[in-house]
């Protein structure tokens, strides 16, 4: 099954003209159900671009982008938001949680959004930030955590709405190494535990081993590289 794929995707910023500039350039891309992807590539390689195009959130200028066999961007921009509410979760390289609310209520926040709050939905909240490793503190506020604190709880809340894709986009770059690497790990697990597409972009190469699969991006296009296997972890679940 494929989750998302991409057809000769172009995007161009600017005005069309001689001063377009192209972010994307012919991307053909298959990510594939229960992939871990792993996107690589330096900054300014068109990455983040390449995300949003592949989303939603950003018109692409050419090609066509299919995601869960909807080809999203023949669709009303109504039909767009629901399924990316339905299917997909975020993380993005800065935590955007709100000050005001605890953590509990941050994590539940997404499905006020869509109205789909069920009975369920405190004790789901629960769960995920248990599972993050922030289950005894559902009460505090953002501020009292740290940046890879914050960045699981951001986490949890792309996973509330039970979506089949997550996106992340720098998830951790702002952190340190050994941080970076908790939150990998978390990504890992829960791409190890639960039927979910990761797609990951990030200019950190050496996050590579935490996915199923490396696709590297230079000016625009994207590359495959060989795949390999998992790093094996004898702590992992199967
Ligand atoms: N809104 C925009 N308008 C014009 N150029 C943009 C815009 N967004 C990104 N770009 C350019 O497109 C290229 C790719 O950007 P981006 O997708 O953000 O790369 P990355 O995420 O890999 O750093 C960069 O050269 C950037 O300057
Ligand atoms: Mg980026």
């Amino acid at each position: 099954m494929t989750a998302v794929s991409l057809r000769g995707v172009g995007k161009a910023y600017g005005d069309g003209g001689r001063t377009a500039f192209a972010a994307l350039r012919d991307v053909d891309l298959d990510v594939e159900t229960n992939d871990f992807l792993v996107i690589t590539g330096r900054s300014g390689c068109g990455k983040t671009t390449l995300l949003n195009v592949a989303t939603g959130l950003a018109t692409p200028t050419s090609g066509t982008v299919t995601v869960d066999g909807v080809e999203i961007w023949s669709i009303t921009d109504a039909a767009r938001s629901g399924l990316r509410n339905r299917t997909m979760g975020f993380v993005f390289q800065f935590p955007s949680l709100l000050p005001g609310l605890s953590l509990e209520q941050n994590v539940m926040l997404p499905l006020e959004f869509s109205h789909e709050e069920h009975a369920d939905t405190r004790e789901r909240a629960r769960e995920l930030l248990d599972m993050v490793g922030l289950g005894h503190r559902l009460g505090a506020r953002p501020h009292e955590l740290s940046a890879g604190q914050q960045q699981r709880v951001v986490i949890a809340r792309a996973l509330i709405n039970r979506p089949t894709l997550l996106l992340a986009d720098e998830p951790s770059s702002d952190l340190d190494e050994e941080t970076e690497a908790e939150i990998m790990e978390i990504l890992r697990r829960i791409h190890a535990e639960q039927a979910l597409t990761i797609m990951m972009v990030t200019h950190a190469r050496q996050l590579v081993a935490f996915g199923t699969r490396h696709l590297e991006m230079v000016d625009g296009t994207v590359r495959e590289n060989a795949q390999h296997e998992s790093p094996s972890d004898p702590a992992a679940p199967a």
